[in-house]
C-alpha cells in the first residue's frame, strides 16, 4: 500500500522553507504506479472526461482516462498550447502560475481533475474556475498526495476531492 514513507523528502526545495515531496520512487516501481493509478480513478461511469494538470499531473491522468475508457484534457502553463484558450492565474505553495485551458468538449460534462499534489489549492481552484467558465457540468478532484497542514481541503471544500496518501497537518 503507498504511504508517504514511499514519497522521498527534499527540504527547502523550490524554495527555502518548502518540503518538496518527490514521487518518483512511486513511479519506479510497476506495483505502485499501478496502485497509485487505480486509486485516482473513480467508479466507471461516474464521470465523462479527465483533466490533467501540467506537469506532473500529466503522469497519472492519462492512465486514469484510458482505465475508464474516455478522453482527456489538458490544463498547460500559459504559452505551452495555441489557440482560443481560457486562462486563469494561480497562486500555488511555492509562487505563481498562469495556466491556460481550452473549453473544447468540456460543456455539460462531469469532469475529474487530476493531479500529484494538493497543497494551497490555488492550482485546483483556478483549473475548476476555468472549469466552469467551460461549462463543465460538474468538477471533482483526484491527487496522489494531500499537504493536510495547507488549506487545499478547505479551498475545494463544495467539491468532491479525493486524495491517495494525507500528509497530517
Ligand atoms: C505543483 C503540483 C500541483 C500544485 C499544488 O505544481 O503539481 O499542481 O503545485 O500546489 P497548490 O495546491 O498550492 O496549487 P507545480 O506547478 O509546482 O509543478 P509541476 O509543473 O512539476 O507539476
Amino acid at each position: 500500500m503507498i504511504t508517504l514513507a514511499h514519497f522521498d523528502t527534499h527540504p527547502d526545495f523550490p524554495v527555502p522553507g518548502i518540503l518538496f515531496y518527490d514521487i518518483s520512487p512511486i513511479l519506479a516501481d510497476p506495483a505502485l504506479f499501478r496502485e497509485a493509478c487505480d486509486a485516482l480513478t473513480p467508479a466507471p461511469g461516474s464521470v465523462d472526461i479527465v483533466v490533467g494538470v501540467d506537469a506532473r499531473g500529466f503522469i497519472f491522468a492519462p492512465v486514469v482516462a484510458q482505465t475508464l475508457g474516455i478522453g482527456m484534457s489538458m490544463v498547460r502553463k500559459k504559452g505551452k498550447m495555441p489557440g482560443d484558450l481560457l486562462e486563469s492565474d494561480a497562486t500555488i505553495e511555492y509562487g505563481a502560475s498562469e495556466l491556460v485551458l481550452s473549453p473544447n468538449g468540456l460543456e455539460g460534462k462531469r469532469v475529474l481533475v487530476v493531479d500529484d499534489v494538493l497543497a494551497t489549492g490555488g492550482t485546483a481552484s483556478a483549473v475548476g474556475e476555468m472549469l466552469a467558465r467551460a461549462g463543465a457540468a460538474s468538477v471533482r478532484y483526484a491527487f496522489l498526495l494531500e499537504l493536510g497542514g495547507l488549506p487545499g481541503r478547505e479551498v475545494l471544500k463544495d467539491f468532491v476531492v479525493t486524495s491517495v496518501v494525507e500528509v497530517p497537518a
